[in-house]
C-alpha cells in the first residue's frame, strides 16, 4: 500500500515535470558564424544565470555578411517568427527598418554609444537596433619580420610593396605571401574598392546622389590588380574572403593582411603560429593621399515577427550593454561601442592596439546609406572580383561601376 502511494506520487511528480514548460521564456538569437558565436554564448550564459526562467539558443549561419543577409531576407520575407533577435551588419538596419522587419526601441538614449553607431541605428528618428560591436578595417602585419628587416609599418601602398620585396628577397620563402586582402565577390570587397578610392579624397555618394570619380576608381582597381601582377598577393586572390585572410595570416603565411578587428583574438589564440608577432595599424594611403578606412560593425535587432517582444528587447539591452561590450572586446577582440572602453585596462591588456583604435573607428567612412544598398554592393563587389580574376580591365570595371550605379541611384 505504502509502496503504491510512493510510486503514485513519483509518477505524478514526473508527469508534472513533463507537462510544465522548462522555461518561462525561450529566445532564439541569430549570429553570423564569423563573429564568434562561441564567445557570445558565454555572454548569453551570464544572461541566463541572471534571469532564471529564460533560455536563449543561438542559430548561426552565413560566414560572410551577404550570405547571412540572404538567409535573413528569406526568413523575414516569410514573416517567420522563429528568430527573436538578429545580428545585423551596420549597413543593414536602414533596409530592415524600411521593410518593417525590426521593432523600434522606445526612449533609448543613443548618446551613450560612439556617434557613428547611434546614427546607423536611428532611422527616421526611431531607434531600430542597438550596437553589438564597432569595427573598421586595419593593416595587420608581422612585427617580427618588419623588425628583422628594419622596416617601419608602411603608410602608403607603395611603401608596402617595397617592404614586401625586401622581406621576400631575404626570406626566400615561396609560401610567404606579401599581402592578403578580400577579392572574392563578398561584402568586404566593397570596402576593398573604397579604401584606395576614398584615400584619393573622393566620395561615392553624397546626399543620396552619385559623386563617382572615374579616374580615382580606375586607380583603385589598378592598385589591387597590381598586387597580383607583381606577385605581392597570390594569384587566386579573387577567391579570398575575409576569414580566408584571417586563416592564412594566422598560419604564418602572410606578411601584411587587410582585416577587421575580430582577426586579432584568433591570431593570439592557441591555434595561431604568430602569437606575439603581430602588429596592427592604420591602412596605407595612395601615395599623396590620406589614409582611409571602412566603417564596419554589427547591431542587434529584434524581429518584428518575434512573439516575445519584451523579453527580446530586454536581452538586446543586455547584449548591447557596456558589460557585454567589454566582455566581447577582451574575449573576442570585437571593438567596443562605448568610447571609455578603449582605455579600459583589461581591454588594453587583451588587445593593446585598441588604445589607438578609437580614432580610427571615429574617422572611418561609412558605405553609402541607401535603401538600394544591396544593388550598390553587388555592383561593386562583382566588378572588383572580375578585375582581380583578370576577366575585366580596371578601365572597363570603372565604367561598369559608374553606369550601374547611375541607374541604381538615379
Ligand atoms: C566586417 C564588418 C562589416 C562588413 C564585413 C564585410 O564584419 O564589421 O561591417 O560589412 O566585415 O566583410
Amino acid at each position: 500500500m505504502k509502496k503504491t502511494m510512493i510510486t503514485g506520487l513519483l509518477l505524478s511528480a514526473s508527469m508534472l515535470a513533463l507537462s510544465a514548460p522548462a522555461f518561462a521564456e525561450e529566445l532564439k538569437v541569430y549570429i553570423s558564424s564569423q563573429h564568434q558565436p562561441q564567445v557570445w554564448r558565454q555572454v548569453l550564459d551570464k544572461y541566463e544565470a541572471a534571469n532564471p526562467g529564460t533560455k536563449v539558443t543561438i542559430e548561426t549561419g552565413g560566414n560572410t555578411s551577404e550570405a547571412q543577409a540572404q538567409y535573413l531576407n528569406t526568413i523575414m520575407s516569410a514573416k517567420d517568427s522563429s528568430l527573436d533577435v538578429l545580428i545585423l551588419d551596420v549597413i543593414r538596419p536602414a533596409q530592415f527598418a524600411a521593410a518593417g522587419w525590426t521593432s523600434p526601441f522606445e526612449g533609448k538614449d543613443m548618446s551613450v554609444y560612439l556617434p557613428a553607431y547611434a546614427e546607423a541605428n536611428t532611422v527616421d528618428g526611431k531607434v531600430v537596433a542597438l550596437p553589438a560591436f564597432a569595427d573598421s578595417m586595419f593593416l595587420y602585419y608581422r612585427k617580427d619580420l618588419l623588425e628583422k628587416y628594419g622596416i617601419q609599418p608602411p603608410k602608403t601602398w607603395d611603401e608596402l610593396k617595397a617592404a614586401v620585396k625586401k622581406i621576400n628577397g631575404g626570406e626566400n620563402n615561396a609560401d610567404l605571401q606579401g599581402l592578403s586582402f578580400q577579392g572574392k565577390a563578398i561584402e568586404g570587397a566593397v570596402c576593398t574598392f573604397l579604401l584606395p578610392y576614398w584615400s584619393q579624397g573622393k566620395s561615392l555618394v553624397q546626399n543620396g546622389k552619385l559623386t563617382f570619380d572615374k579616374d580615382a576608381a580606375v586607380k583603385s582597381l589598378k592598385l589591387w590588380k597590381s598586387f597580383v601582377d607583381e606577385g605581392v598577393s597570390k594569384k587566386n586572390i579573387a577567391e579570398v574572403a575575409t576569414d580566408d585572410t584571417r586563416k592564412e595570416f594566422q598560419a604564418g603565411n602572410v606578411v601584411f593582411a587587410v582585416n577587421w578587428s575580430y582577426a586579432w583574438a584568433q591570431s593570439q589564440g592557441k591555434d595561431s603560429a604568430v602569437v606575439g608577432k603581430v602588429g596592427v595599424t592604420r591602412l596605407p594611403a595612395m601615395t599623396g593621399g590620406d589614409q582611409a578606412t571602412c566603417l564596419g560593425g554589427w547591431e542587434w535587432g529584434v524581429s518584428a515577427y518575434s512573439k516575445n517582444q519584451d523579453a527580446a528587447k530586454k536581452l538586446v539591452q543586455f547584449l548591447s550593454s557596456p558589460e557585454s561590450s567589454k566582455f566581447m572586446a577582451i574575449n573576442g577582440s570585437l571593438l567596443p561601442t562605448y568610447a571609455s572602453l578603449y582605455q579600459d585596462a583589461d581591454v588594453v591588456k587583451a588587445a593593446p592596439w585598441f588604445a589607438d583604435a578609437k580614432q580610427v573607428v571615429e574617422t572611418a567612412k561609412p558605405r553609402p546609406v541607401t535603401p538600394r544598398y544591396n544593388e550598390v554592393s553587388e555592383t561593386i563587389r562583382t566588378t572588383v572580383n572580375a578585375v582581380l580574376a583578370g576577366v575585366m580591365t580596371p578601365e572597363d570595371g570603372a565604367t561598369q561601376i559608374e553606369s550601374r550605379l547611375k541607374r541604381i541611384l538615379r
